[in-house]
């Protein structure tokens, strides 16, 4: 396959570019560095410096003729979002349009697009499904919701298949610690320093921690899947991404602690506004569509994070 990433030299991008490259796809990344690095791409790829807003996307995406589009280049903290709702619009949204026009310019057959878990907001039940009403409470996850509405309206009309892959939390080696889903991130790096982790709140919030090789193998699952992934109907094209599990942020602390060898204390701060109480996906849909389930449990996939954020310490 041919396959152009954007996002490619990010957190879950870079892991996804290395599973593609081994797997003998040919990869383009389309990144601007604003929150990736260089050290992340891999050799054998090609890496264009571009911003998804800017004039010259489509150009490059003529060039690079991809058989699929993978979209993870995003505006991705909800903080930012919070305090700048119309950037994070601009890059969520009309960038996820130019992507699309883009990559029917391209004649694309696939796109994938990073969507949240964040577009459904405080959930009314739980397990969260597809059909789950989307009302999100941060502007972070309006931008997201707003831009599976371009694809739909751009890619239907054209004959583009297309699938928006709402992640949970995800985690593992090389992400940062700001940003969504940061959290084990930032325990990691304050328990590796020897500062004091602090716990938003009680607690007792739970989220549905998934481990960053199992999103990767989703994308490169959804990617190679011979169907249709943009099924009909409002949320035909969504698939949660997701364990199915909720972990209490406690838990998750606690798993730390003991992968991290951390002997320090773990503090409670205020609760972060915006926050859900409860978050659990269930991932059935991408199970029974593309076949694709998670396989790493949280104590293998913290074990795995937890020795890369020691080794560069
Ligand atoms: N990490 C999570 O827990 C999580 C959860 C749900 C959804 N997502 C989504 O997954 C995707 C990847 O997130 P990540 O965690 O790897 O974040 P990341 O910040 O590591 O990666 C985003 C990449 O996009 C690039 N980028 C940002 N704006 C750009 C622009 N205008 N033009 C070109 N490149 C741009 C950045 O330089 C970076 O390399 C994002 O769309 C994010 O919203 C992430």
């Amino acid at each position: 396959m041919r396959v152009v990433v954007t996002g490619g030299a990010g957190f879950i991008g870079s892991g996804l570019v290395y599973a593609l490259v081994s797997g003998g796809s040919e990869v383009t990344i389309i990144d601007d560095l604003s929150t990736g690095s260089m050290d992340n791409v891999h050799p054998s790829a090609g890496f264009r410096r571009l911003d998804v807003t800017g004039p010259d996307l489509k150009d490059a995406l003529i060039g690079a003729a991809p058989d699929v589009v993978v979209h993870l280049a995003a505006q991705v903290s909800v903080t930012v979002s919070l305090e700048d709702p119309e950037f994070d619009r601009r890059v969520n949204v009309e960038g996820t349009r130019a992507v699309a026009e883009a990559a029917v310019a391209a004649r694309a057959g696939r796109v994938l697009f990073a969507s949240s878990a964040a577009v459904y907001g405080d959930p009314a039940e739980l397990p969260l499904t597809e059909e789950s009403p989307t009302a999100p409470v941060v502007p972070y996850g309006r931008s997201k919701l707003e831009a599976e509405g371009v694809l739909s309206e751009v890619l239907r009309p054209a004959g583009v298949d297309f699938a928006c892959l709402r992640f949970a939390n995800v985690y593992g080696p090389r992400q940062k610690a700001e940003g969504e889903g940061g959290v084990v991130a930032q325990f990691a790096s304050r328990m590796s320093s020897g500062g004091t982790p602090v716990i938003n709140g009680t607690g007792r919030q739970t989220r549905d921690f998934i481990f960053v090789a199992d999103v990767v193998n989703a994308c490169v699952q959804a990617a190679e899947f011979e169907g249709v992934l943009a099924l009909p109907g409002a949320s035909g094209p969504a698939y949660n991404v997701s364990t199915g599990t909720p972990t209490s942020v406690n838990m998750l602390a606690e798993t730390m602690r003991v992968a991290m060898r951390f002997g320090g204390t773990i503090e409670h701060g205020d609760p972060r506004s915006g926050d859900v109480e409860e978050s659990v996906l269930s991932p059935a849909k991408a199970a029974s569509v593309f076949g694709w389930h998670a396989v790493v449990d949280l104590p293998t996939g913290i074990g795995g994070t937890a020795a890369w954020f020691l080794q560069r310490r």
